[in-house]
Parts: structure tokens; sequence; C-alpha cells
């Protein structure tokens, strides 16, 4: 039996729109309890009301930031549903080396992880790199990881992983290359950490000093968001990606609601999608394009 009173569901609801653009309503009353209900011991909360009373009179320092941490689902795992790293490696990754031959920067590569959560993502798209850019050390490469989660993207930026965390998708060989045994934990090499940056954002502000990226992943976070956030957001996006910019979305997820603005290709049996110039772009930044 839920503890929970009309107000103290709508007023936890309300502060998690606020502060993260996750859609929680009545159906997620166990969420609440299971998610908050030490948080709200710990900040000496008489219910949640007054937890989320806390929080927003901003009167306990890093509260705000340990709510997004508890609400937030930071299930992550290598190589995640696999087809779109092959996607990567056999289509995406040659073609925009391809695109950019010509280019003043043919070996710059800047890829963007939104919703990175601890890390994983980043570091596979690092490896995929590797895999297949034999002297990627030279290249200029930056894998931008970005989350709203702090502890995630502190969990990230240590590039540190245990055992249960690195068994989850990663092939040994791919461990024993790009890991350091330190006993209970595994360390990401220097080779790889080089390549990657994390820093904490919300996806429903404005991407200021984000862009232009060659390739985007943005999976398995819009399923959190209202549908309207979800669309904005996807719009948004397609400012942020080069004219051959490649973009994957979750393998639950599609964007063939969103009209002609994005345009879906089938490759390794992953979908990933194009912006469709056109479409694609705003006023303003179709008038940057010479800056590509
Ligand atoms: C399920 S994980 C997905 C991680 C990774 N992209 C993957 O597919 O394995 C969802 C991540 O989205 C982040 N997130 C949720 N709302 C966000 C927002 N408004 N802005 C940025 N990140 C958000 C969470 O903190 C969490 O780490």
């Amino acid at each position: 039996m839920s503890n929970l009173t009309t107000e103290d569901i709508d007023a936890v609801c309300g502060l998690v729109d606020d502060l993260c653009g996750i859609y929680w309503d009545a159906s997620k009353a166990y969420l609440i309890e299971s998610r908050l209900s030490s948080l709200m011991r710990s900040s000496n909360a008489a219910n949640y009301l007054d937890l989320v009373r806390k929080v927003r009179a901003g009167v306990a320092p890093g509260l705000k930031e340990q709510v997004i941490d508890a609400v937030t689902t930071n299930e992550t795992l290598w190589f995640r549903d696999n087809s779109p790293f092959e996607a990567l490696r056999h289509k995406v990754i040659p073609e925009v080396i391809d695109s950019k031959t010509k280019s003043l920067s043919p070996r710059r590569l800047r890829i963007w992880s939104a919703a990175s959560s601890t890390g994983q993502e980043s570091y596979s798209i690092a490896m995929a790199l590797a895999d297949i850019i034999y002297d990627y050390q030279t290249w200029d490469i930056q894998i931008v990881g970005t989350d709203i989660s702090p502890a995630a993207v502190a969990h990230a930026q240590q590039g540190r992983y245990n055992k249960l965390e690195v068994s989850r998708g990663l092939d040994v060989a791919y461990r024993d290359k790009y890991f350091v045994d330190e006993g209970d934990h595994w360390l990401v090499r220097d080779s790889l950490r080089k390549m990657c940056t994390f820093s904490v954002r919300n996806l429903h502000q404005p991407f200021i000093g984000l862009g232009p990226f060659d390739i985007v992943f943005c999976r398995n976070v819009a399923i959190y968001f209202t549908a309207p956030d979800r669309r904005s957001l996807f719009e948004r996006m397609a400012d942020t990606l080069t004219p051959s910019g490649w973009l994957f979305v979750g393998s639950s997820e599609s964007l063939s609601d969103l009209g002609a603005r994005w345009a879906p290709q089938e490759h390794c049996r992953a979908t990933c999608y194009q912006p469709n110039l056109a479409k694609a772009y705003s006023p303003a930044r179709l008038a940057t394009a010479q800056d590509w």
C-alpha cells in the first residue's frame, strides 16, 4: 500500500518534469517511493511535499542534483544493441570520412553521445572508431558525452568500471585491449579517454556551443519525454548535425512520426537517420552552411 497523497504525487511529478523534462504521473507512484524515499529521509524532509519544497527553495546544497540522479534511469551497456555499432563501422564512418576528404579538416570527427549515462556508449563508439581508423590517435576526434545526471557524468569521466559493469556487453578481447586491470575494477585506457569528454547538460535546454557533429547517438532517452518535448528535441538536434551527418536513436524508437525531416536508412539491421536537407535546417542554420 502506498502512503503517497495526491498532493505528494502531483508535487513530485511536477518537480521531475521541471528538473529533467521526464514525464511521470500517478502510475509512477512506485517509482516515487523506490527512487526518492531514502533521499526524503536523509534530507530530513517530513514527506514528499516537503522534499519538493526543499529542492525548489534551494535550501539544501546538492539536493537538486541528488534528486536528478535518483529519478533518472542510467541503464546502459557496452555496444548496446550491437547493430548500430556495425552500421557505424561498415557504413557511417567510412561515408563520413569520404564526405570530408575535400574539406578543410578531413581528419576531424565530431560525435555526440546525447544522454551518455555512465560512458559505455561513448567508449564503445571510441572502440568502433579505433577498429576501423588504424591511425586514429593522430586524428582530431572528439566524442562529446552529455547527460543530465551529475553522478553518471562523474562515473563516465572516471572511466572505471567494476567487474559486473565490464561484463555487460564487452568482449574480453576489447576489455584486454582497451582497459587496464586494477583488480576490482577496469580503467579505460588513455588512448580512448583522450577522445572522450563528458559534461552535465539538459537536453531540454538550448544546444549552445554544441556541434556541428558528424554523428549523434541519442538513444533511450526521448522515451521518457512527452510527445511535444520529444519532437522539439529531434527538431533542434537536426541543427547540430552537418548536412551529411547521421543520427542513431534507440532500437525501440522511430522518427517516422516526425514527417520528412529525417530520412531513415537501414544498414547492418540498424535504422539510422540523415537530416532531410530542405526540411531539416532552420533558415538561420542554412545561412551558415558555408561553415560546415
Ligand atoms: C537509459 S539511459 C541511456 C544511456 C545510453 N544512451 C544508452 O542507450 O545506453 C538514459 C539517460 O538519459 C539521461 N537523461 C534523462 N533525461 C535527460 C535530459 N533531460 N537531458 C539529458 N539527459 C537526460 C539519464 O540521466 C540517463 O543517463
